[in-house]
């Protein structure tokens, strides 16, 4: 069992599990819920799609295909949850079915009207496969479960402007509305001709059918190819300090989530950034790990933004095939401007994850001496939240020598590489022998300009004893503030591991597969590479995680409290 219960996460050699992936499971039986031509036994997931909280419910729709492991064949999967934890499928809500979305109902967004209805903007792909974008709306308002959609007879409502490549084109971002003219905006991202420039373009629409192109690009950004998956949202505000907008587009040619703070000048139709060196694709990202394609949505029920990012495999496609399915979506988690430094987002797994919690066990207050491991008194370790702080004594900091500048989490040579003040943090997924083992740690070291920089990464290059598996090491630099300790928090799921830094501020999500390091043999380790500071553990809290779930729809859902 496991926690992510979006979709299930198993760890790929155990069979038993593999057969409860209730997605799967889903098509494999129809359970009448299918068209018949999908009942298969393989499925893969892609990018999340429509995040919406309407009437009680919170529904994510995602880029699915329910014919086999690999992508092709898209249509729209349907989950609906009350908590955002535990989740039901639906049937589909939208298939490839009309000639302008027959090659695939691609990535699209939802707008809440303000009296409460619901429209949805989606990218199709048409019969000559041309990026085109099209418009539904739920068939029935009334239906909280939103399980009907009718695609406007008119459809597509957009095709590509001129200039613009007909398969660059695509993902409609939820729309806005400007009071300046009472119109609604929509963003659509694509690339310029020569494909290096990635661009955004605005469009204005009263009505949801009839769009104009407002002249100019809200922004571009010189060598980072084709926008997909465009969002742009404002955040901070409050208590009279300065609203900033954040741009995020998820870059094909790299396959990363890259974002930016900046100012949004409506009227002028331009996007700028608070600093031009962290622009779009080229400064920061949500997460330095496996993240991509991701979307929020406004939680009008606890007033809060919402991520949900899609967490694709990395081991081979013929491993997908055979175990049958692939890629899962994050947990979600809120997003808002961090207040204290203003130069990035902070990120945070939705607080309702913490039901989940059973069993904390507190093991703060050690001492890590240099050059050691120290294994934690767990009873289970294969779903856990673990909270941790930890301490580097000021005389050890001020030590740190000018043989530490330019570390690089990706290219310093891991948690094999010791340095005056790092590595040190958790070994995760670790088996007793050490022979897998995903590293998450800190390392201090000077920066070019003399002054202390602060390295969050993760280490997946022993995750597993597994051959055909991408292994790197992730990561960036992340803020400290002065007096700050060093915090990281982490959700270990069997086969993913999701990491938060220094409170959210940076975060890295590996996708490992252990095959030594699997239930019971399953450890967790605080360890120390440093060779010039012991570390103190001011706080090690670890939760145990109760299972999710992962279910059919059924009849008696539909009033019963999920
Ligand atoms: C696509 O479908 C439209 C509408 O049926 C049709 O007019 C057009 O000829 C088709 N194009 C191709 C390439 O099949
Ligand atoms: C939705 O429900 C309301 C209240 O019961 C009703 O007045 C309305 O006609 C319904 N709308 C549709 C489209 O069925
Ligand atoms: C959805 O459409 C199907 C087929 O038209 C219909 O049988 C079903 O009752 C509809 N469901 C809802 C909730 O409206
Ligand atoms: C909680 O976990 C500890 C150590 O992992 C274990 O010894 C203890 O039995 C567990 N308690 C319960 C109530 O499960
Ligand atoms: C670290 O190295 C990678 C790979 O060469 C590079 O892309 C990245 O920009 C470097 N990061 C920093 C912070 O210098
Ligand atoms: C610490 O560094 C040594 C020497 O490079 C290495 O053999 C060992 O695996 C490292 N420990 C961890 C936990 O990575």
């Amino acid at each position: 069992m496991n926690f992510h219960s979006f979709p299930r996460v198993v760890n790929p050699i155990d069979g038993e599990e593999l057969t409860g992936f209730a997605l799967c499971l889903l098509a494999a039986t129809g359970g009448g819920l299918l068209p018949p031509a999908m009942g298969m036994d393989a499925c893969m997931h892609a990018d999340p799609n429509g995040p919406v909280y309407y009437r009680g419910w919170y529904h994510l729709f995602y880029q699915y295909n329910p014919e086999g492991a690999v992508w092709g064949n898209i249509a729209w999967g349907h989950a609906v949850s009350r908590d955002l934890i535990h989740w039901r499928h639906l049937p589909l809500a939208m298939v490839p079915d009309q000639w302008y979305d027959i090659n695939g109902v691609w990535t699209g967004s939802a707008t809440v009207l303000p009296d409460g209805s619901l429209v949805m903007l989606y990218t199709g792909s048409t019969n000559a496969s041309v990026q085109v974008q099209c418009l539904a709306v739920p068939a029935d308002p009334n239906d909280s479960l939103l399980r009907n959609w009718t695609k406007y007879e008119a459809n597509p409502i957009l095709v590509p402007p001129p200039g613009i490549g007909d398969k660059d084109f695509r993902d409609p971002t939820t729309a806005w509305f400007d009071e300046s003219d009472k119109t609604w905006r929509t963003v659509i991202g694509s690339k310029d001709n020569h494909g290096h420039t990635g661009i955004v373009m605005t469009y204005k629409t009263k009505d949801f059918i009839n769009y104009e192109l407002i002249p100019g690009l809200l922004h571009s950004v010189p060598g980072t190819g084709m926008w997909e998956c465009i969002d742009f949202y404002p955040v901070g505000g409050a208590d009279g300090s300065e609203e900033l907008y954040v741009m995020k587009e998820s870059s094909d040619d790299d396959r990363h989530d890259w974002y930016a703070l900046g100012r949004y000048d409506a009227a002028a139709n331009k996007y700028t950034p608070i600093d031009a060196e962290m622009d779009v694709g080229i400064g920061l990202r949500y997460d330095w790990g496996k993240f991509y394609a991701s979307k929020t949505f406004y939680d009008p029920s606890k007033n809060r933004r919402v991520l949900w990012g899609w967490i694709g495999e990395t081991d081979s496609e013929r491993a997908d095939v055979a175990k049958g399915w692939a890629s899962l979506q994050s947990i979600p988690r809120t997003v808002e401007l961090d207040e204290k430094t203003r130069t990035n987002l902070i990120q945070w797994p939705v607080i309702e994850i913490e039901t989940l919690r059973i069993n904390s066990t507190d093991l703060g207050g050690t001492t890590i001496d240099t050059g050691s491991v120290l294994p934690l008194p767990l009873r289970r370790a294969t779903q856990l939240d673990i909270e941790a702080t930890f301490h580097l004594d000021a005389s050890a900091v001020a030590s740190v020598n000018e043989a530490d500048v330019g570390y690089n989490c990706s290219t310093s040579g891991g948690a094999a590489n010791r340095g005056a003040l790092g590595p040190f943090g958790l070994l995760v997924l670790a088996d007793g022998a050490l022979k897998e083992q995903t590293a998450v740690y800190f390392y201090v070291s000077r920066g070019i300009d003399g002054g202390l920089q602060t390295h969050f990464c993760q280490d997946e290059s022993r995750s597993s004893l597994a051959q055909d598996v991408v292994k790197r090491v992730v990561g960036f630099t992340v803020p400290v503030l002065d007096g700050e300790d060093l915090s990281l928090r982490v959700l270990v799921d069997h086969s993913i591991v999701e990491t938060f830094a220094m409170g959210g501020r940076s975060t890295a999500t590996s996708r490992v597969y252990p095959t030594e390091a699997i239930y019971a043999a399953a450890g967790v380790y605080l360890f120390n590479n440093a060779t010039g500071a012991a570390v103190t553990v001011e706080k090690l809290v670890v939760h145990e995680m109760d299972d999710s779930y992962n279910q059919i729809f059924t009849a008696d859902d539909a009033s019963a409290a999920l």
